[in-house]
């Protein structure tokens, strides 16, 4: 059994017409991914996007995120950043019709590949960007997990439950106790095999009870952290993450345009 997911993240678009040309430059990060993303074969089975798709959550923006997206051959799954809100997610990828409407949060499962994804709603509470997991929210997650215990199955979310040691402020979260929480949820369930994660805008692996858990670099190129030649200042990187089985995920950063195929081909 395989599967290989797409992850882009962090693509931090404005509206369409937005006079700064760094947004330009990001729609056209997006674009080379999507470009890219469509022309791989065989298609990934699916695309996840970890958050953070718009600057400022606001309605025009997810309008072009949108246009932009629907472009994608593959189906796309959404979860929220903090600079999208949750009201703005919901607002702008209802439509798609693979959230689950008992939630006042963004939480859903995806049934219909080899493995399991299940998205995760890690947005704090108030201002700020930190990321938090309230009581409903790990509720859900332990529901939902219960109800495919032989299912190999991945968790998606926007803030990393884990600390980047190279990021200037390490930690995601408004409260260690939150990560904690959701390291005892996901120890529970056995088939969890990864967690996918965004924010930091670089890339980080760790573990979280007992499962492996990473996050990579952003999509917008000019936000992206960490080194890199200078002449990749305009070229995105997005991810493939290829399950094979026993060994789990392997990731392959992916440079649009550069006709690097799949990792283990
Ligand atoms: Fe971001």
């Amino acid at each position: 059994m395989t599967m290989i997911i797409a992850q882009i993240t962090d693509t931090h678009l404005s509206d369409v017409d937005a006079a700064d040309p760094k947004f330009s430059a990001r729609a056209e990060n997006l674009r080379a991914c999507i470009a890219d993303i469509n022309d791989l074969d065989p298609l990934p089975d699916a695309v996840i996007h970890t958050g953070d798709i718009t600057q400022h959550g606001r309605a025009a923006e997810f309008d072009h995120a949108r246009a932009l997206l629907q472009s994608l051959e593959a189906p796309l799954y959404v979860t929220p950043g903090n600079r999208d809100g949750r009201e703005g997610v919901i607002r702008a990828f209802t439509v798609d019709g693979y959230f689950m409407p008992d939630y006042a949060f963004v939480h859903y499962a995806i049934d219909e590949h080899p493995v399991r994804l299940v998205a995760v709603d890690s947005l704090g509470n108030g201002i700020g960007p930190k990321g938090d997991f309230c009581h409903d929210r790990l509720a859900a997650l332990d529901a939902t997990l219960a109800e495919a215990p032989a299912r190999p199955t991945v968790l998606f979310m926007h803030h990393p439950p884990f600390d980047v040691p190279t990021a200037p402020d390490p930690f995601a979260y408004q409260r260690r106790q939150a990560v904690v929480d959701l390291a005892t949820v996901v120890s529970r369930h056995k088939q969890v095999i990864h967690i996918f994660a965004g924010h930091m805008h670089r890339p980080w692996t760790a573990m979280l009870g007992g499962v492996k858990a990473s996050t990579v670099p952003s999509v917008a190129s000019d936000l992206r952290y960490g080194s890199y030649l200078p002449t990749m200042a305009t070229q995105p990187v997005y991810q493939i993450h290829q399950f094979d089985g026993d060994e789990g995920f392997v990731n392959e950063p992916r440079l649009p345009g550069s006709g690097v195929g799949y990792p283990n081909t």
